[in-house]
């Protein structure tokens, strides 16, 4: 049988790791797909980019409709980043009746009901494993291994480049700007890296883990987001002392009142696995009923990491090429009839524990003033620690762990205690999970 013609848009990080491996492997990927699959048409800006990859007898443009608009190509593969013209590349390629494969995760998180409606309407496949977690097939995970379960929740290390800070600054006490400048040049981090560090494209990953999870539309806007860039060494440092981790988190789960949909940093009991997954590495955990907790670990971003899942998402569509279009498994994983409008909570309806740290000044009443604003909202305190105060100086660092809580009265306490003369500094509060 004739090999599948691919175009792939884009010779970046990603688009040169998915050139060398399809080549490198390219008898071995031809055995699992039933046929060879070969890249037939390149855009990118810089075309000898094309020959440092070995592309020399592949067609070249700079233009990337030329590939979308090519009658001999049968999946587009988008590799180029943002959500403006990626989304024009990827609608014209599917009214072109091509199947796409796209490691965006930015596109899918804003772009994909509409991305998938029109796929859904000209029979078409858009594939996007490479999305959420690079290398690690969490999406064919959650969306066919779990199809038994009811998944209950999903929490994970999403975006390499802010777990390699956090590591960083953990073990080596390096400064943020430096890790995040090394995260940088070594193509781990996005175009933008306030993406990275203020959690968006772990936002974006995780709208799509939520939306295959619970079966529910692509939800960006709805996702709360925050990132770690106002995380200190001694948060670091005093989160050890209580036995946690503090990690860049997406947790997505279902309660009775909704679901939560959420980014943020969170302190996260030193035991666990997770809390142990370190560098630029990710890590998901989904608990499903029948299954309990299951993890997937793995290389989030780079290259060949990223490649073998954009592979992966070729070999699923040339091996279903000849599949009737009813009988694919879903984009979402659900039937898109079958989509639920479950609300996703407001973060201020969301419970979880809390790590506040204050600065005091050390005067008697100080602490009975804020266990008393504490106590008035119902929070219970699990844990204290009191710095000695630096000589000199009459102030004192105040940790605490609280038990869960609603973050709307925990933002109600923590108001109340700055506005006390007594303490000298906003409140650091970081939301702890004991993912049991
Ligand atoms: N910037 C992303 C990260 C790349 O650091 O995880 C992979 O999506």
């Amino acid at each position: 049988m004739d090999p599948v013609k691919v175009g792939l848009l884009g010779l970046g990080t990603v688009g040169g790791g998915t050139a060398i491996v399809l080549k490198r492997n390219a008898e071995e990927i031809a055995r699992r797909a039933g046929r060879g699959i070969v890249i037939d048409y390149a855009a990118n800006l810089d075309l000898s980019r094309a020959e440092e990859l070995g592309l020399g007898n592949v067609r070249l443009t700079q233009d990337a409709f030329d590939v979308v608009n090519d009658p001999d190509i049968q999946i587009v593969v988008e590799l180029i980043g943002g959500y403006t013209v990626a989304r024009d590349l990827v609608l014209q390629a599917i009214n072109n009746g091509k199947h796409v494969v796209t490691a965006n995760k930015a596109l899918i998180a804003l772009h994909g009901n509409e991305i998938f409606a029109a796929a859904q309407a000209k029979g078409v496949m858009v594939a996007f494993e490479a999305a959420v977690a690079g290398g690690i097939p969490v999406i064919k995970a959650v969306r066919e291994g779990l199809a038994a379960n009811r998944i209950e929740w999903l929490a994970g290390i999403i975006n390499g480049t802010s777990n390699f800070i956090l590591t960083e600054m953990r073990d080596k006490g390096r400064s943020f700007g430096d890790v995040l400048s090394e995260a940088q040049a070594l193509g781990y981090a996005e175009a933008d890296p306030t993406f990275d560090v203020e959690g968006i494209d772990a936002g974006h990953k995780l709208t799509i883990l939520s939306s295959i999870a619970f079966g529910i539309p692509l939800q960006f806007k709805q996702t709360y987001t925050e990132g770690i860039s106002k995380i200190t060494a001694e948060d670091v440092s005093y989160a050890a002392e209580l036995g946690y981790r503090i990690k860049l988190l997406g947790i997505a789960r279902r309660t009775d009142a909704g679901i939560e949909q959420r980014v943020h940093p969170t302190l996260i009991p030193q035991r666990r696995l997770i809390a142990n997954v370190d560098g630029v590495m990710n890590a998901v955990l989904v608990k499903g009923d029948a299954v309990g907790a299951t993890l997937y670990y793995g290389a989030g971003a780079g290259a060949e990491p990223t490649a073998s899942a954009v592979i992966a998402d070729l070999v699923d569509i040339t091996r279903a090429l000849t599949a009737d279009p009813e009988n694919r498994v879903p984009h979402l994983a659900f039937q898109p009839s079958q989509l639920e409008d479950t609300a996703i909570l407001p973060i201020d309806e969301v419970e979880t524990a809390f790590y506040l740290r204050m600065c005091a000044l050390d005067r008697p009443g100080v602490l009975a003033d804020v266990t008393r604003i504490m106590g008035e909202r119902q929070i219970s305190i699990e844990a204290f620690i009191q710095k000695e105060p630096t000589s000199g100086v009459d102030k004192v660092d105040i940790i605490m762990l609280t038990q869960r809580v609603r973050e709307g009265n925990m933002n109600e306490a923590i108001a109340a205690i700055e506005a006390l003369e007594t303490i000298c500094s906003s409140v650091t509060r970081i939301r702890v999970e004991t993912l049991g």
